[in-house]
């Protein structure tokens, strides 16, 4: 279960604005489950969940086991939606330092266009067995397009049976993966049309890398599941009050959103979720910029912002209960470094005490706090907090009446970068 406690930010709104909130939020979230609201024609995140697709799950599981067995390297190609989820919940659920039971390593390219980390890419990867997975819905992004061309001559070049080592996840019918099935003999998995790049880490998109760094997907998938049940049901629900919190805070002036963790593990989630609610909700000239931080390593830079800077921050705190963290400070006689004081306390109630203080410091200094908790870090926790912030940007979407599902500002950089490039057509 994932706890929800925004009682510290009541006191920066005026008396009964929550309340006020409570049935435009209502309608809100009634927009979304019932598929009447803008974009709902984009609502295939929520229909897979709702009739899970076993056949499918097992799949993925049975390619990810023979992956897991030949692969040296297993290699994304995706930019955004395309690799955002898969990253975050890899980085969330695999240890910090890589294991004999790690299996392959996971690397991600097109994600830039940078030629430098190609070039090391390429030279990195000779005398590995590699496996790649192309994941581009449109099938035309550039910079996974680039990066996939390259990979492809250089995988056709080193293994005879390099079509067996390729998998594209790609639209059902249309884009240029499509038109390569036509030459190449590579497996298929499908992202569903009415499914947007950035919910799409319940599909295929997310659920092989997932399944190939070794977690257990169907917890994973059944998590999201249970909580889109529980969230779709209840007309007030911490997702809601989420979205709908945000919206207030962004009415009343605050234009800035930390999302602050206390676990680096955590840095791919905050990268997902910063995608997740810039892309969704930054239109029409409206939403709150997102940020993401790392505490307490950001505590030392941003973090004199936060807490002093333009007072138009509101901060979301993404905590473990269960972190891992239990290991102490022992006990040294000289005490010439002074932290005898802490000795027997695990670093759990050490990183525990920083966020109490960074959230009280933060109140004093005109910051509405609020705190999210997951239990534990396991592949169902992450299912119900992912779904949790997809439901939780939906409602604070249609709140501030936008379609939350498209992104039509990714597209003026590529009309600019593809005129420069001399594209055909582009002009
Ligand atoms: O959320 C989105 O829709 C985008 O971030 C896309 O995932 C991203 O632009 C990549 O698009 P594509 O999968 O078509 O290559």
């Amino acid at each position: 279960m994932i706890s929800f406690d925004y009682s510290q930010s009541l006191g920066f709104l005026p008396k009964g604005a929550q309340e006020a909130m409570r049935p435009r939020a209502r309608k809100a979230h009634s927009s979304l489950v019932e598929g009447t609201g803008q974009g709902s024609e984009f609502l295939g995140w929520r229909e897979l969940l709702l009739s899970p697709d076993d056949a499918l799950i097992g799949d993925i599981e049975q390619l990810a086991v023979r992956i897991r067995e030949e692969a040296d390297v297993f290699l994304s190609i995706g930019i955004g939606g395309s690799y955002l989820g898969a990253r975050a919940v890899i980085d969330a659920l695999t240890p910090y330092f890589r294991t004999e039971e790690s299996g392959p390593e996971i690397l991600f390219a097109g994600t830039d266009m940078s030629g430098a980390y190609l070039k090391d890419l390429l030279a990195y990867l000779e005398g590995k067995s590699v496996f790649v997975n192309v994941i581009s819905k449109s099938g035309t992004t550039l910079e996974p397009a680039i990066a996939f061309r390259l990979l492809r001559e250089w995988m056709e070049r080193t293994f005879d049976d390099a079509d067996d080592r390729i998998i594209i996840t790609t639209d059902p019918h249309k884009g240029a993966l499509n038109a390569l099935l036509d030459t190449h003999s590579y497996r298929k998995y499908v992202i569903p049309s009415n499914v947007g790049g950035r919910f799409s880490v319940m599909t295929p998109v997310g659920l092989l890398p997932i399944a190939v760094a070794g977690i257990d997907i169907r917890s994973f998938f059944y998590g999201a599941v249970d909580a889109c049940r529980e969230y779709s049901s209840a007309e007030d629900n911490p997702s809601i009050q989420y979205g709908a919190l945000r919206s207030l805070f962004l009415e009343r002036g605050f234009s800035t959103e930390v999302l602050a963790t206390f676990e680096p593990a955590l840095d791919a989630i905050g990268s997902w979720w910063q995608q997740l609610y810039g892309e969704s909700e930054g239109k029409s000239h409206n939403g709150l910029f997102p940020v993401s931080l790392r505490y307490s390593t950001d505590l030392h830079s941003l973090g004199q912002y936060v807490q002093d800077g333009k007072r138009n921050i509101i901060e979301t705190f993404l905590l473990v209960k269960d972190d891992g963290g239990d290991i102490s400070v022992d006990n040294d006689e000289s005490n010439l470094d002074g932290l005898n004081y802490l000795v027997g306390k695990p670093l759990t109630h050490i990183n525990r005490k920083a966020y109490e203080g960074t959230a009280r410091a933060h109140i004093e200094g005109g910051v509405p706090v609020m705190t999210l908790e997951i239990p534990d870090l396991s592949a169902d926790s992450l299912g119900r907090l992912l779904y949790f912030f997809q439901h939780g940007v939906s409602v604070s979407g249609y709140l501030l009446r936008i379609n939350p599902f498209d992104q039509p500002g990714v597209e003026a950089y590529k009309k600019e970068m593809f005129r420069l490039l001399g594209k055909p057509g582009a002009d």
